[in-house]
């Protein structure tokens, strides 16, 4: 006998490795998670995962057919368990009041009925998915229109894990947030989850606040978190004005145990699926509440972000004597970040349509993301290779982009790649990883993000 069935609704980079982390840490909770999409259903049961996680597809193969489950059956899921996560996506919303701002609550809202409709025994229902805050209050709403009588209590728990380190941060959380109402029956599910995440999470680390707070303060940290990033990147932008170094800069001020050293890495401009959405998201909640000085404060962090990306374009054309066309340009990377296949928002994609704009001929390398990699550009038009071998895809190109951190890209032998390239070849470090002064002396034109160039002009 189980001692608790937990059910997670949405596969996703979210919803797969938090229920699989759960699993391996409870064995003796059955965890099952469902999507609507039977495709990802029968990946997450195949030997080739959905998503690449370093560390999850040992957690999965030890878990799954045991105490994890994946399956399509939503409908049957819910009836049979009592504690729900809700991990659906929340993309932007892309049309109406809020368009390309607000989020789009179409797959979180279904669920919500979803649930109402199954349900047959009183349920927890945490929201795991970034919500916009107040959420919760909606949920609430829908779930106590049931006729049966059924009792439900909603929670708010975020996820603050990051993709390529998930495995990780869900074993070693910072924190983890749980945001309750203040009520007996509110308390009471609030004390279920933590007895769940205490099984590895020390009880320090496991905080509860109002469930306000808990919608907002995962909304406000990605907004800390990308804030750090434009900041860095803004510098960046002045550093290459003065022959100051954003390295040295960053170091220097990092060391200031009030600011920290972490995130700030300049880069050509961050990715993923939810710094943008979040701010955006964040955004648009100020307007809602007329704060619009408060909303353009957070807007400008998106704002750099773009122009980071753009920077980085202008960069390229300015050093390749103001023309791009008919170029071979190879981007190294197109993962939004390294140890990931995920490609969502990623400034790959920002470079690669506007080097296709400029007539370049674009060749994409990466170690996981290629697939991806074709799906974001599939339509787009121009000339467009993908290639699995770095230097097999820098052959004949006049210059390099570093477009994602992978390790790989700081191991190559670069006076190989500098050999078969059309001189003179140019170097473009977007993230910062190459030791720019050996390109250099190999014969590369180095241009790296907030750093004097090095050139043979
Ligand atoms: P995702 O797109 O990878 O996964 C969401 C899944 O939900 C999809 O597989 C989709 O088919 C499924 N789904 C949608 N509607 C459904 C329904 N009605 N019933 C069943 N399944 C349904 O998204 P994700 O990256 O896992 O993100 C999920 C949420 O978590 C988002 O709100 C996101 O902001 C948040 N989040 C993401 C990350 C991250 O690193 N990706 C980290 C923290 C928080
Ligand atoms: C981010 C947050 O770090 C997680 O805490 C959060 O849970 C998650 O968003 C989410 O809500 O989805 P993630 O987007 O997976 O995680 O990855 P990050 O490591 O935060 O990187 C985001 C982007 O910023 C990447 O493109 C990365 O390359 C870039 N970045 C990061 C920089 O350019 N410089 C840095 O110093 C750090």
């Amino acid at each position: 006998m189980n001692k608790k069935n937990i059910l997670c609704i949405g596969a996703g980079y979210v919803g797969g490795p938090t229920m699989a982390v759960i699993a391996k840490k409870c064995p003796d909770y059955r965890v099952t998670v469902v999507d609507i999409n039977p495709e990802r259903i029968s990946a997450w049961n195949s030997s080739r995962l959905p998503i690449y996680e370093p560390g999850l597809d040992e957690i999965v193969a030890e878990t799954r057919g045991k105490n994890l489950f994946f399956s399509t059956d939503i409908e049957g899921a819910i009836r049979d368990n009592d504690i729900i996560f809700v991990s659906v996506n929340t993309p932007t919303k892309a049309f109406g009041i809020g368009a390309g701002m607000a989020a789009d609550l179409r797959y979180w809202e279904k669920t919500a009925r979803q649930i109402l409709e199954n349900a047959r025994s009183p349920k927890i229902v945490i929201e795991k998915s970034t919500l916009p805050v107040k959420t919760a209050l909606a949920m609430e709403r829908i779930l106590a229109s049931a006729e049966g009588g059924v009792e439900f209590e909603v929670l708010s728990n975020p996820e603050f894990l990051a993709e390529g380190s998930a495995i990780r941060d869900l074993e070693y959380p910072d924190r983890v947030l749980i945001g309750s109402r203040d009520t007996d029956r509110g308390r009471r599910a609030r004390d279920t989850l933590v007895e769940i995440y205490s099984r590895w999470v020390p009880r320090e680390k496991i905080i509860t606040t109002n469930i306000w707070s808990s919608e907002l303060s995962k909304l406000v940290a990605n907004a800390f978190l990308a804030q750090r990033v434009s900041s860095i990147n803004a510098v960046s932008a002045l550093c290459e004005k003065t022959e100051a170094d954003v390295t040295e800069v960053a170091r220097a001020v990092g060391l200031d145990s009030r600011i920290g050293g972490r995130f700030l890495n300049a880069s050509v401009g961050f990715g993923g699926s939810c710094f943008k959405k979040d701010i955006l998201n964040l955004v648009y909640l100020c307007r809602f509440y007329g704060l619009d000085e408060v909303a353009d404060y957070w807007e400008r962090v998106v704002k750099i972000n773009v122009y980071q990306q753009e920077r980085f374009i202008e960069k390229m054309l300015s050093a390749m004597f103001n023309t791009l066309a008919g170029k071979r340009i190879c981007l190294f990377g197109f993962a939004f970040k390294a140890d990931t296949g995920d490609t969502r928002e990623s400034p790959a994609i920002y470079i690669a349509k506007r080097l296709l704009e400029e007539q370049a001929e674009v060749v994409v390398t990466d170690p996981r993301a290629l697939e991806n990699a074709r799906a974001d550009l599939a339509g787009v038009g121009g000339s467009v290779q993908f290639v699995e071998d770095p230097y097999e895809a820098a052959v004949g190109a006049h210059a390099v982009c570093v477009m994602t951190e992978w390790d790989l890209y700081r191991r190559l032998d670069y006076g190989r790649i500098w050999e078969e390239m059309v001189k003179p070849a140019f170097l473009f470090d977007g993230r910062n990883i190459l030791d720019h002064r050996r390109c250099f002396e190999m014969g590369f034109n180095v241009y790296a993000i907030g750093k004097p160039p090095l050139t043979h002009f």
